[in-house]
Formats: structure tokens, sequence, C-alpha cells
């Protein structure tokens, strides 16, 4: 390059740049820190002493960042946000003595979101979403998983899928849908159940899968929900497919979930509260990240943790997540989870930034470019007014970021 050249498309610097560190001990920190952008990636992270050229020749458009604090953007790995309606009269049954297994037996729960999410028209469905969504980017969020479930019949389904790519359109972010037909079983199936579950895997997937509409596969699987072998047949469908899997494993009870998840090469195991060692142990050797969701831990009143200490020592990766639904955890705040993370969990803060970076990143399977402040990654950045990186765990509602870039754009 000659002296003079400009080469990038931006420069932020002065500032301190934090990126996590894969054991999540502690965090890599450079002061005085530049990063260079070209379209939609980073090109230059590093020390502003280590700049090719004086800093005006590097890039078209200087930023002065004042001295504040850029960490990648943060990733939620675990939504349930397209939907229509609430259940804030569930919240009023529960706080008045009602279960949330009880709620879902007598057709509330999961169904009552599924009959206002299949009346909701197309837009109504996408601009209640949306509302949703920017909370999240509003708190520095800039790449979100969504899950269909909602819908429990093909149309339905395939309009919530397809609601999750006109929410990345119309944000201008990336987000993946994972299908999530096995969530719950729908009233029309009450006395079928084999032919539901027969439908969701012979047929449903490959045609929405055929549409281009299914990043992932999920299922529920529990006893209010579905049965280790009817995954387990699902699974070896989607792996005919190619589809990745991961699954809502041990959440209210130790089915095996999470150790058949990581037998499939499960991108993630989530929830996992009742997973014992030999689930800890197959998540281990087979990579599947752990997907630790403290807001429906909270709003369910649960008591069983997660084995965070068995995941630590056998070196489980985890991920923190809102796991944002209308049922077990309403959660529009990917910080509120984080400090949910530490304070229910004892997750450390440098654990729980790594659990929504580099981890989140690899439960979604872009860990090769989502997560980091490196060349070569996309350029997806929170911008904050914070000195540590620990008050991203610490602050409870406190002000979002000054700033996030999403794909080498900033946003305000
Ligand atoms: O992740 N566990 C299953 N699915 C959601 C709850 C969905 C709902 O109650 O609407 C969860 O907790
Ligand atoms: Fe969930």
């Amino acid at each position: 390059m000659k002296t003079g050249e400009v080469r990038w498309d931006h420069l932020l610097y002065n500032c301190r740049a934090v990126d996590p560190r894969p054991d999540g001990r502690g965090y890599a920190i450079t002061e005085s820190a530049a990063i260079g952008i070209a379209g939609h990636q980073i090109v230059f992270c590093g020390s502003m002493s280590e700049l090719p050229f004086a800093a005006a020749q590097c890039a078209e458009h200087l930023h002065d960042l004042a001295g504040r604090m850029v960490t990648p953007g943060l990733i939620d790995c675990h939504t349930h946000l397209v939907f229509a309606g609430n259940r804030a009269d569930e919240f009023e049954l529960r706080l008045g003595g009602a279960d949330y297994q009880q709620i879902a037996r007598a057709g509330g729960g999961i169904a009552s979101t599924v009959r206002a999410t299949r009346a909701a028209s197309d837009d109504e469905l996408l601009a209640q979403s949306l509302v949703r969504a920017r909370a999240l980017l509003d708190d520095g969020v800039t790449c979100i998983e969504i899950k269909s479930g909602y819908g429990l019949n093909l149309d339905s389904e395939r309009r919530m899928l397809q609601t999750a790519r006109r929410l990345a359109a119309a944000l201008g972010i990336e987000v993946q849908a994972t299908f999530l037909g096995l969530h719950a079983l729908p009233p029309e199936f009450s006395e079928r159940r084999d032919a539901y579950v027969s439908a969701v895997i012979e047929d449903w997937l490959p045609a929405l899968h055929a549409e281009g509409l299914v990043d992932a596969v999920d299922a529920f699987c529990e006893g209010i929900a579905f049965s280790a072998d009817e995954v387990r047949r699902l699974f070896v469908k989607a792996r005919s497919l190619g589809v990745p899997v991961k699954l809502h494993a041990d959440q209210l009870s130790d089915l095996g979930g999470a150790a058949l998840c990581a037998e499939f090469d499960g991108r993630s195991a989530d929830h996992i509260e009742y997973s014992g060692p030999a689930a800890v142990a197959a998540m281990a050797e087979h990579g599947t990240v752990a997907v630790l969701l403290p807001g429906a831990f909270y709003c369910l009143r649960e008591t069983t943790l997660p084995p965070i200490n068995a995941l630590r020592h056998a070196g489980v990766a985890m991920a923190v997540s809102t796991d944002l639904n209308p049922g077990t955890s309403p959660v529009c705040s990917l910080r509120m989870a984080m400090n949910q993370a530490c304070t229910l969990f004892r997750l450390t803060p440098a654990e729980t930034f790594a659990g929504v970076t580099i981890h989140a990143a690899r439960a979604l399977g872009l860990a090769d470019r989502k997560g980091r402040l490196q060349c070569g990654f996309d350029a997806d950045l929170a911008i904050w007014n914070m000195n540590s990186p620990a008050e991203l765990s610490y602050w409870i509602g406190a002000p979002g970021p000054h700033s996030i870039w999403i794909a080498g754009r900033e946003r305000r």
C-alpha cells in the first residue's frame, strides 16, 4: 500500500477493545485500540501504534471513540421472539399458585400462543415481533436465532420462519431460523400423536427445508412435550437432509435429551437444568455447546441448577441466551440474562461475556466469523459507555450501547 492511499472504509480509534477468551478466564483487552473495517469485515484490530499508516490515511471515514469500550456485537442464540399476543394472564395464574406444567395440560401455555399466532396476519406477526427484536438490538445484540413452534401446522410454521427472514431484512441483521415443529402437540392432533410426529418429520421438515427456511432443527424433549424416541426420529431425518440439530433438553426432568443431542453432534443442548454426568461427558466429547437460559429458570422459580461446575471442568462451552418467549421467559434483554447467569448460575462475568459472544456464535455454527474482534470476522460491534466488560453483566436496566455496528454499518 502506498503512503496516502485510502484503503479501508472505516477506522474506529481511541477505544478499549475487549475480546472474549474461549476458556472464559478473563478478557483479551487492547488499550488505545483501533479497528479497521472494509465492506462487512474487520480488517484490522490492534493497538493504534500498530496501524500501518497515520490514522487519517488508513480509511475513508474516521471515528474517534473517545476511549469507549468496544466488544463484539452480542449474539442471542436461543429465542422464540416471533409470536402474537402474550401470556400475562398465565403469569398471574402462576403467581396464584398454578404451575407451568398444570397450565400446559389445561390447554394454556404454548397452546394459547399457538391460537394467537395462527390468528394473526403476516403483518401483525411481523410488527409484534419487530418490537422485541428492536429491544434486543437496543441492548447491544447484532445477531439473533429465532425458532418457530407456535404455528404447529405447516402453513403457520412456514409463516413463522418467513417472519424470521423478514425480520432479518427489515433490520439488516443476520437471523438464524430454527424449525421447532416438535414443540407441543397441537389440539387437532391430540388423539393422533404419531400422525403429528410423522407429519413434522416426514412432510413439513423436508418441505420447509426445500424452501430454504430451515437453518437448524430443534425440539422440546420433555414429559409435557416429546419423548427421546420421537426426537431421535426427527434427528435422523435432519441428519439425512444435512440440517444441524439442537434441543430443549432436560429442562424440567431428565429424559436423556442432552446426551441424545450430543450423540447427533448437536450444535447445542439448551436449558439442561436436570442433565447428569453422562450428558456432560457426551457434550464434551461431541463439542455440543451448553446454552444456559437463566430467564426461564428465574421465571419458573426453578431451584435445580444446571450442572455448571461439571460443565466447566469438562470444558463444555457455555453460552447464555434470553430464551425470549411469552411463557417462561418474557426477557427482552440479553444483558438481563447475563446478570441472571452470574447471580443465579454463578457464572463469572468473563464466562458470561464469552457466553454471549464466542460461545453463542459456536452454538449457531458461526464461530468462524462472529463473536470476536478479529481480522476476517464480521464487523458486528457494540460500543459502550463503560470501562469494564464486567459492567455488561453488572448493571440492570442501564442504558444500552452508545452505538452498534452490523456488517460494517453503524446503527444508533
Ligand atoms: O424455551 N421449553 C419450551 N419452550 C419454551 C417455552 C415456550 C412457552 O411456554 O411458550 C422455553 O422455555
Ligand atoms: Fe426455548
